[in-house]
């Protein structure tokens, strides 16, 4: 009896071997068969892949459970090829798909539909073309989708919503029009939703925000138009919200300050106006916020000075107006602050001071009056500083001298008076230097001499006197030199024959007594 169930025990085991090499040696043949079709046939990677060896355990890139195929994973392999006789029907317990980074082109056949086991399909970073079939809604099982950076077009189908265990969706930098299919609004386990750089059109679905386990939305650089659907303010778990590059209008809703774990907000380069809703204070998170480029109006929220880990404000580029809040004097940590091209007015707060992270601080093109605060000369890691086209009156303080990684320092166009500091000539790495268009006056000091690497230096339209100081002659990188209408008076120094770089000097409506002729595309005239 124990000997009839042993021989009947080997009996199974040996049937199951046996089926199992038979289904496995079928497999095999049909990776080969495909594998024939690759325009590449010497890439050395697949030497493993031959009809003598064990393809469970030999083959590069496959992996299999209970000897079947359970994992297909050539990602960045070289590959030249296709997908039209990819063994679809004959890869049953097929998971894990990684095709990626390769060179598969043409289109994604139907078939693919019968993979119903994927758990993970990837063919990122292709030259896959034609559209996304509809068949991909009965991959029932899948968690993750990438077909970002291929030639898709046409629609995403609405199929894709069937897919309820998708955390992940990625099919960005494709050339898919269309609207978003309110269907995604199903897809509760979606962590990820990345449809940016493709060409959709119509409205963000409401629906995107029933999507409650969201954490990264990026949906820029489309077509897309439309109001942002307040539903967005659902998404407590948003750490990414990126809609810029597209055009959207209306208002910004009010709910988005309620994504509490946002970091990035960027609505840039959209036409949105109405005013920015002082919710956004809520935003504590929020190290990114780039709101520029829209019709926003009304004032620079003061609960914006809540934003304690901001690093990038950028609103520059609309119509905001009121005066610029002493409240951003918190942000610590901000590195750039870009508030320029817009309507602002009133004084410049002295608690910019306080800032001692920025690096690029840009207000020009405002309507900013006052004078300017002498705690700039707190803000040690500037390297830009643009003020230019304000109303800004009064001397320009000492302290800018103590700026010294400043390479670019831009005050024109404003109503400065007083003499120019002697301290810039600290500002060993500056570049651009323009102080033109101003009610400066008295002397140009030596000391600009010191600033080897200007190569644009622009002191006209003020009323400067004094002679032109011989020390400009070693200003060898200069190609811009403006020093037109002011009152200088003397000789043009002989050493400006030095400045071998300059395309372009501009030395007329000046009292000096005589004129000289140097260098390529030189103007000096005297009117
Ligand atoms: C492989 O073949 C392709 C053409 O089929 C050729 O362009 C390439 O240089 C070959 N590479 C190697 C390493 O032989
Ligand atoms: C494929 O392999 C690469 C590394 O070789 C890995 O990063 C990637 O996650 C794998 N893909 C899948 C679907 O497991
Ligand atoms: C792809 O492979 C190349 C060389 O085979 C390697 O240099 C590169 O780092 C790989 N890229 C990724 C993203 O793994
Ligand atoms: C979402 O994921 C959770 C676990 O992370 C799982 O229990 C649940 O079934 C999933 N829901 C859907 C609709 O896939
Ligand atoms: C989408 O693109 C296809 C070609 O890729 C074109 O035939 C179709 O008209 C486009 N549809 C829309 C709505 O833009
Ligand atoms: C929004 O875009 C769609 C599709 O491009 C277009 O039909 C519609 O007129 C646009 N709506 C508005 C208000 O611009
Ligand atoms: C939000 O994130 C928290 C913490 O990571 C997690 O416990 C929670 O399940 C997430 N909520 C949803 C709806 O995914
Ligand atoms: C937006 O996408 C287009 C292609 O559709 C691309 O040429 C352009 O560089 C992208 N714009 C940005 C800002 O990335
Ligand atoms: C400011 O930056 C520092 C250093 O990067 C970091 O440790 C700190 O947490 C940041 N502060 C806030 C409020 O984010
Ligand atoms: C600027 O620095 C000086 C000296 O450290 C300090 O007394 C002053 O309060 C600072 N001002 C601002 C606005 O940061
Ligand atoms: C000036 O620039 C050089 C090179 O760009 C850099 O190494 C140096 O630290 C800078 N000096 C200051 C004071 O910023
Ligand atoms: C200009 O260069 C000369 C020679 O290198 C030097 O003696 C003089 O001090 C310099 N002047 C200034 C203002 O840099």
């Amino acid at each position: 009896m124990i000997s009839k169930i042993f021989s009947l025990l080997q009996f199974f085991t040996l049937l199951y071997f046996l089926t199992v090499t038979f289904a496995s040696t079928e497999e095999a043949t049909s990776l080969l068969k495909w594998k024939a079709t690759f325009k590449n046939q010497n890439n050395s990677l697949f030497a493993s892949w031959t009809p003598s060896s064990n393809s469970c355990r030999d083959w590069y890139g496959v992996i299999c459970f209970n000897g079947r195929v359970n994992m297909l994973n050539i990602t960045n392999t070289s590959v030249i090829g296709t997908l039209d006789d990819f063994p679809f029907s004959s890869l049953p317990f097929l998971e894990y798909l990684d095709l990626s980074m390769n060179y598969f082109s043409d289109t994604i056949p139907p078939d693919i539909g019968k993979l119903t086991n994927l758990i993970c399909l990837d063919l990122s970073s292709n030259q896959i073309s034609g559209t996304v079939p509809p068949q991909i809604g009965s991959l029932a099982k899948l968690q993750s989708l990438h077909m970002f950076d291929n030639h898709l077009n046409g629609f995403i189908p609405e199929e894709i919503g069937h897919l309820k265990f998708l955390t992940e969706l990625d099919l960005s930098f494709n050339t898919l029009n269309g609207s978003i299919p309110a269907s995604l609004g199903n897809l509760n386990n979606l962590t990820i939703l990345h449809l940016h750089d493709n060409h959709l059109s119509g409205s963000i679905p409401e629906e995107i925000g029933y999507l409650w386990s969201l954490t990264d939305l990026r949906l820029y650089n489309n077509s897309l138009n439309g109001s942002i659907p307040a539903s967005l303010g659902n998404l407590n778990n948003l750490t990414i919200l990126r809609l810029d590059d597209n055009q959207l209008f209306g208002f910004i809703p009010e709910e988005i300050g309620y994504l509490r774990s946002l970091t990035h907000l960027d609505l840039c380069s959209n036409t949105l106006d109405g005013s920015i809703p002082t919710s956004l204070g809520n935003l504590i998170s929020l190290s990114i916020l780039y709101l520029y480029d829209n019709h926003l109006s009304g004032p620079i929220p003061e609960e914006i000075g809540y934003l304690r880990s901001l690093t990038d404000l950028w609103l520059y580029t609309n119509s905001l107006n009121g005066s610029i809040p002493a409240s951003l004097g918190n942000l610590n940590n901000l590195t750039t602050l870009r508030l320029d091209d817009n309507h602002l007015f009133g004084f410049i707060p002295e608690e910019i001071g306080y800032l001692r992270s920025l690096t690029h601080l840009d207000l020009c093109s405002n309507t900013l009056d006052g004078s300017i605060p002498t705690s700039l000369g707190n803000l040690t890691n500037l390297y830009v500083l643009y003020l230019d086209g304000n109303h800004l009156s009064g001397p320009i303080p000492e302290e800018i001298g103590y700026l010294r990684f400043l390479t670019d320092l831009q005050l024109y166009n404003n109503s400065l008076n007083g003499s120019i500091p002697a301290s810039l000539g600290n500002l060993n790495n500056l570049t651009i230097l323009r102080l033109d268009d101003n009610h400066l006056f008295g002397f140009i000091p030596e000391e600009i001499g010191y600033l080897r690497s200007l190569t644009h230096l622009d002191l006209c339209s003020n009323t400067l006197d004094g002679s032109i100081p011989t020390s400009l002659g070693n200003l060898t990188s200069l190609s811009i030199l403006y020093l037109y209408d002011n009152h200088l008076s003397g000789p043009i120094p002989e050493e400006i024959g030095y400045l071998r770089s300059l395309t372009d000097l501009r030395l007329y409506n000046c009292l000096h007594p005589y004129s000289i002729q140097i260098g390529r595309n030189v103007v000096v005239t005297k009117k």
